[in-house]
């Protein structure tokens, strides 16, 4: 590059498109300088004898950088998709262990992957593009033209090829694994979800079914959480007090000698119901078709906010409100059953039809008659 170049060249005209065709990139370069008021006070190349131990021990270390991110990038998609990331009772120490490592092993190596590349791009810049000091003339911008375009190119292309990329090919390899990897994890990231079919071992049917979904004829029971899996604790209607409440989960007989389903009938997160007992004299109105779903002054309804799913855990026997305590929503038990009056959500809590059985405990006679939680695209209401 030389002075004359710069010299060749009137900064503030007009150039045509043939003209910035036949400059060469050293010409252009100049010209973007002169156009931004830049002047190089130096600028030379880090490397100017090819080949050195040190050049070789720099090129090593950038590359060793871009390999770590390859590798933690691969590692991040292994995790993602295998670990066993699904809840494992503390129960067992070692199945509760290792699926309690799902999210920071996937954190672990998706940071060490942006932070190896973002350290091996800033080792690459610091090794091997020239080395400048630069004055600038500060001076009001104006907009980007095709001047401006081919000039910042040849700048940059300058500056890539002052680094001598093309003939450091560990870099360009192991830059090309890290960078390719760390997309893929990316992509994985993003699309993982529909890499695993969440219905897998259920199909699809079971976004349609809760725990509460009778079984083989068996009866479902309303069991209370003593804090005890193993310890079952079925609901009669002389437990609650008027005006009282209570949350259960769904039991079945053959649960007690499926540990698995003891523990997950009572963790699923469309188990949990409100049983509410009303006071006498609420006088509470039914919705149509539902009319049969209570048993006397005891209502279940889901524990799950229709708004985003929070548990809807207060009640005021007063006013005969259910209240959510995420974003204050109020489901009116008495006046609307269980529809919204305050806050969020825009759907009435689903309704739990129960009764007593021959022995005197709760029963559900069937599952909800629409799902629980927030609304999804199947919901009619
Ligand atoms: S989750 Fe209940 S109000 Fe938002």
């Amino acid at each position: 590059m030389s002075e004359q170049n710069n010299e060749n060249h009137e900064p503030r005209r007009e150039y045509t498109e043939a003209e910035l065709a036949e400059m060469s990139r050293d010409e252009k370069m100049r010209l973007g300088l002169a156009l931004d008021d830049v002047e190089l006070a130096e600028y030379h190349d880090r490397w100017p004898v090819e080949g050195t131990r040190a050049e070789r021990r720099a090129e090593r270390a950038v590359a060793a950088w871009f390999a770590l991110a390859g590798l933690s990038a691969l590692a991040f998609i292994a995790v993602f998709l295998f670990w066993p990331w699904e809840y494992q009772s503390p129960d067992d120490e070692q199945a509760h262990f290792i699926y309690s490592l799902y999210n920071p092993l996937i954190g672990f190596f998706l940071g060490l992957s942006i932070l190896a590349v973002g350290v091996g791009v800033v080792l690459y810049q610091k090794k091997f593009i020239p080395e400048e000091v630069a004055v600038q003339q500060r001076h009001d911008g104006h907009g980007s033209d095709e001047v401006d375009r081919q000039t910042t190119a040849a700048l940059l292309a300058d500056a890539g090829s002052r680094s001598g990329i093309a003939r450091r090919s560990m870099i360009k390899r192991t830059a090309g694994f890290g960078v390719g990897a760390f997309g893929a994890g990316a992509g994985v990231y993003a699309l993982g979800g529909l890499v695993r079919d969440p219905w897998g071992e259920e199909g699809q049917e079971s976004l349609l079914h809760t725990g509460w979904a009778p079984e083989q004829g068996e009866k479902t029971y309303l069991r209370r959480d003593t804090g005890d899996a193993h310890d079952v604790s079925l609901v009669r209607p002389e437990d609650i007090d008027a005006g009282g409440f209570e949350t259960v989960f769904p039991f079945r007989e053959s649960m007690r000698h499926d540990e698995e389903e003891l523990i997950s009938s009572m963790r699923k997160g469309d188990a949990p119901v409100m049983l509410i007992r009303l006071r006498p004299d609420a006088m509470p109105v039914k919705r149509k078709g539902q009319e049969d779903f209570n048993y006397g002054d005891f209502y279940a309804y889901s524990k799950i906010c229709t708004h985003l799913g929070c548990p809807t855990s207060l009640f005021e026997q007063q006013t005969g409100r259910l209240l959510c305590p995420c974003h204050q929503s109020q489901f009116d038990v008495i006046n609307t059953y269980a529809k919204p009056v305050f806050g969020p959500a825009t759907r009435a809590l689903p309704q739990l039809p129960i009764t007593v059985d021959e022995d005197g405990y709760f029963v559900a006679t069937r599952d909800f008659i629409e799902p629980v939680g927030p609304a999804y695209w199947e919901r009619r209401s």
